[in-house]
């Protein structure tokens, strides 16, 4: 580690940037706090075991990433730059740092750590943040040395490009123990097939920043490219890494990364199945997810499970999702190659899911997103964001919650396909987050020509500020039309309806 440069490497950079307007957010950190015993706030039955969910942590502003370390303590960075070590058992929880240049704004702030894999003898702590230099924002690998209570010789391992949105960022230790760090294509989406720009990849270093010699191109930290937005990165037992992400409109994935493959983004999105698609893959020999979901539901951090404290998680992935505010349980084929089971958790419980791990005791920690940029409604809620533990118990002493599987959703009418495609961002009433997603509520366009709406609905449209209309040309004709006769005489709206012919007419 000695010989880390002190200076940031300086990569050639030959990514494209979409510039963004920016201002600047204040935030407040929070204060530490003793406590004994964890307030139980629920319990789950599974087949066999019995759950209980305890608070650990309240009142923390979007802890973002949760690592469990060897030390038994969890290691928690908040977004607004602020890194936490937390007691388990207790939930006294201390604060290591502050970073004052980390730059927060919508999903760009303090986001994944991970420690040193020799951390006894080698006291090391990875972070990853954005921050802005010269009006340009850039995405940072940071190292500290633990030392008395707090992260002390800030050292740069890499920078790369960044934006006010599609950061990534997770971080992992391999078991060869080199650090893989799952980069967003940062709102440009040519940078994730290029393979001269650090966006949109998977990453592999040294301990020391260095590039590993068995890269698939020694002189280049890429190991895996074609990725959109990725949240979550973890390592199976027998040494799988897996990683969760966001799809646009449609499609999140959760994929298997393999040495130097591409995963397709942003020519493929989900599995190959359109023409173009085809085309793509058999020219780049692309990879597919492991499994996808449309609609999306936003799939946060993930971890694997591996203990026998909860027999029925065993040999699976547990996704965090944000849209869905869930814990999904992904049970995996023996191999670890396919997805064979999901099911679902605390759906619209807690709020947004923002990070989840698996500690070495059994338990599993899961973190609640509410202070965010964009809240569900009736969110946040006294107490958040809060950190979770759940963990197996004898004795409920609240009524039992269950899972359900994830059903396929099939012929929604205009209201829940609503819900499910537009209401994330539009709000179920329609009024929008100002600044950032317009009400459709009194909308011009809403209500004005049904030509210039569908056309907005087939094609999208890039907004200010990161911000971007998906374009919505998957749905069937007739889904489009409900879809825009609900949204044209709803809230208050009324405009005359549309029909399914004018949509054939407007696509082709
Ligand atoms: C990921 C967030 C997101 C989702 C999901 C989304 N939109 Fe939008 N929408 C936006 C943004 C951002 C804009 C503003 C784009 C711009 O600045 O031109 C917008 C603009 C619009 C407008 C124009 C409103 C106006 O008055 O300017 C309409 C209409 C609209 N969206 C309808 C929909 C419908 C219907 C759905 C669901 C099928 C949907 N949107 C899903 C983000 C979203």
């Amino acid at each position: 580690m000695q010989n880390l440069s002190r200076s940031i490497r300086k990569m050639k950079h030959t990514c494209k940037r979409t510039y963004l307007f920016f201002s600047l957010l204040l935030f407040s950190a929070c204060t530490s706090k003793n406590k004994s015993d964890l307030q139980i706030i629920d319990n789950v039955q599974l087949q066999n075991t019995l759950l209980k969910v305890e608070v650990l942590a309240s009142e923390m502003d979007v802890p973002w990433d949760l690592h469990y370390g060897e030390d038994n303590q969890l290691w928690v960075t908040e977004q607004g730059g602020t890194v936490w070590r937390i007691d388990v058992t207790t939930g006294e929880r201390k604060q290591l740092l502050h970073i004052n240049d980390v730059w927060r704004k919508r999903t760009a702030g303090l986001l994944g750590i991970t420690l040193h894999p020799d951390f006894t003898t080698q006291p090391f702590v990875f972070v990853n943040y954005t921050l802005m230099r010269d009006s340009v924002i850039f995405s940072r690998l940071e190292r500290y040395r633990f030392q008395n209570d707090t992260l002390v010789e800030p050292t740069t391992v890499l920078e790369i490009g960044g934006n006010t949105a599609h950061n990534g960022s997770r971080l992992t230790i391999s078991p060869d123990k080199k650090i893989i760090w799952a980069t967003g294509d940062a709102y440009t989406i040519t940078n994730a097939q290029s393979d001269t720009c650090l966006n949109g990849k998977i990453l592999r270093l040294n301990l020391d920043g260095t590039i590993p010699a068995d890269n698939p191109n020694p002189k280049s930290y890429v190991w895996a490219k074609g990725f959109r937005n990725m949240q979550g990165l973890v390592y199976s037992d027998k040494g799988l890494l897996y990683t969760a992400e966001h799809g646009d409109a449609i499609e999140d994935e959760i994929n298997h990364i393999n040495k130097g493959a591409n995963y397709g983004w942003p020519v493929i999105e989900g599995f190959h199945n359109l023409e173009s698609e085809h085309v793509f893959a058999a020219k780049e020999h692309t990879v597919e997810p492991l499994y996808s979901w449309t609609p999306v539901v936003a799939p946060s951090g993930i971890t694997f499970y591996v203990h026998t404290a909860i027999p029925e998680w065993k040999n699976s992935l547990l996704v965090g999702t944000l849209k869905t505010q869930s814990v999904r349980v992904l049970k995996l084929n023996d191999a670890g190659t396919a997805i064979v089971n999901e099911e679902v958790f605390f759906a619209d419980r807690y709020g947004r899911i923002r990070d989840i791990c698996a500690g070495k005791d059994g338990a599993v920690y899961i973190s609640t997103s509410n202070r965010d940029w964009n809240p569900a409604s009736g969110f946040p809620k006294q107490g958040d964001d809060r950190i979770l533990k759940i963990s197996a118990t004898t004795k409920a002493i609240h009524p039992v919650l269950k899972g359900s599987s994830a059903g396929a959703v099939t012929k929604l009418n205009g209201e829940e396909l609503y819900k499910q495609y537009c209401a994330s961002c539009h709000k179920p009433d329609g009024t929008g987050v100002q600044g950032i997603f317009p009400a459709l509520k009194g909308s011009a366009i809403v209500n004005g020509s049904s030509q210039e709406l569908i056309d907005l609905l087939l094609k999208g449209r890039k907004g200010k500020d990161g911000s971007a209309m998906p374009a919505f040309s998957f749905l069937k004709d007739e889904e489009m039309r409900s879809l825009i006769n609900y949204i044209r005489n709803s809230w208050g709206n009324k405009a005359a309806s549309v029909n399914k012919e004018i949509i054939f007419q407007k696509r082709s």
